[in-house]
């Protein structure tokens, strides 16, 4: 299933980053944690390679815990600054305010020792579409400052916030990059509804998830669906029980696939499947 995704308006905002780049001090890329690999945009990663880093997995809540670790020592034996969030909540924000003075320290430090007083941190707040960008500022903040949504792509233009004397923040639009080198990047984006739903054929991406879910964990479907013998049947049996129990029929009585895998990819992104992770640390040197 190849699945690319790279509208127009993410072009003008790669560029709206790209002329802000001198104006920053920090990167603040936000990753999915059910999807860290994927979910890396490679043009951030360029763009952002003289800068000041700090990774935020984010929906650590829905990911599994233990490949949530594992992508914490991973980061941290290559020495990047990460913590893994949920951004909905106001909990883990004044870890990551800490996290950010102690990353730009050498740049306070040098900020202290040539005079330069009360000048803020600037840090720009990156991901893909999607991702909790806006949700993350909205806790960061403690007010509602910019809109969420649910539609990937919803955050426009450009904003800068104020956190408090020592940070400011700039939010900028979800971007995707031209081209997946790998089929599995389009398909795990599509997953975790970075990708507008309505150039994907959700049947297919349902039996992909299926299949995944099979394999890695069974307990899922079993339990949120009731499915015995799920090693006996296959994907397409699976999204059949799926349609059947979930009364997804059609008015004449056959099952509604389509509406069956809609509603499995939902519980999928909600977390209804429980903690799951579509993917682990590539390598751990
Ligand atoms: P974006 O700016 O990067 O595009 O993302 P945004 O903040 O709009 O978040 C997209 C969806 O992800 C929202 O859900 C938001 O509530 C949810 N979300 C963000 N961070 C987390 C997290 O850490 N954990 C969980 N479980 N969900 C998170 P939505 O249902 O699409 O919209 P809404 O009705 O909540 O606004």
């Amino acid at each position: 299933m190849n699945i690319q995704w790279y509208p127009g308006h993410m072009t003008k905002a790669r560029r709206m980053i790209e002329e802000n780049l001198k104006l920053i001090d920090i990167f603040i890329e936000l990753l999915d944690a059910r999807a860290v690999n994927s979910s890396q945009n490679p043009d951030i990663a360029k763009m952002g390679a003289n800068k000041f880093r700090l990774i935020l997995l984010n929906k650590a809540d829905l990911a599994d815990e233990a490949v949530c670790q594992q992508y914490i020592d991973y980061y941290s034996d290559k020495n990047v600054s990460v913590l893994c969030i949920d951004a909905r909540s106001s909990k883990s924000m004044s870890k990551i305010k800490a996290k950010i003075l102690d990353v730009c320290k050498e740049k306070i430090e040098r900020d202290r020792r040539r005079g330069i007083k009360n000048r803020p941190i600037r840090a720009m707040v990156l991901g893909i579409p999607n991702v909790g960008k806006s949700t993350f500022i909205n806790s960061f903040v403690g007010r509602s400052c910019t809109q969420t949504g649910n539609k990937p792509g919803v955050t426009k233009g450009k904003q800068w916030i104020r956190i408090d004397k020592n940070i400011e923040l700039l939010d900028t639009p979800g971007i995707l990059w031209p081209k997946f080198d790998d089929e599995k990047i389009g398909i795990n984006l599509a997953m975790i509804g970075s990708i507008n739903d309505n150039i994907i054929q959700l049947d297919e991406l349902a039996l992909i998830l299926i299949d995944y879910l099979k394999n890695n964990y069974p307990d899922s479907l079993t339990e949120r669906y009731e499915i015995s013998e799920i090693e006996n049947k296959n994907n397409l049996e699976i999204l059949n029980v799926i349609a059947s129990i979930k009364k997804c029929v059609k008015p004449g009585g056959e099952n509604d696939l389509p509406r069956a895998s809609k509603l499995l990819l939902d519980d999928f992104r909600s977390g209804r499947l429980g903690k799951i992770s579509l993917e682990f640390p590539i390598d751990n040197k």
